[in-house]
């Protein structure tokens, strides 16, 4: 699938996160010190949007029950063998591009869990 313009970089400093919705997929893009990573705006827990919950650093943490990830890796912290659903970026003349297909998808199970 190809990549897709889904925000660009002045709409999104370091150390913040947005939510973007493209072809009925809500992704989260999260800004680490000028690396832009895409994540399904969906925890892996019980499928809340990530983007109601907080970014402190690289700590995202879901606002429902506080599960926390890592949001430069997407691995999971708390608890660590749960991890975010990553989608490629890249970055070209200032846009953030986003190709809509998840590395894995979660949909049908609750929880996605790491291969460790
Ligand atoms: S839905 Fe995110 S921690 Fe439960």
């Amino acid at each position: 699938m190809a990549f897709q313009k889904v925000a660009s970089l002045d709409d999104l400093w370091s150390g913040e996160m947005t939510a973007v919705s493209v072809e009925g997929q809500y992704i989260l893009l999260v800004n680490i010190d000028d690396m832009v990573h895409a994540y399904a705006d969906a925890c892996p827990h019980m499928r809340t949007r990530l983007s109601q919950g907080s970014l402190q650093g690289r700590i995202l943490t879901c606002a429902t029950h506080q599960w926390q990830f890592d949001a430069l890796t997407g691995s999971g912290i708390n608890p660590v063998t749960a991890c975010l659903e990553e989608f490629s970026v890249r970055i070209e003349n200032g846009d953030i591009l986003v190709e809509l297909v998840a590395a894995c998808s979660s949909d049908d199970k609750p929880v996605k869990w790491c291969e460790r």
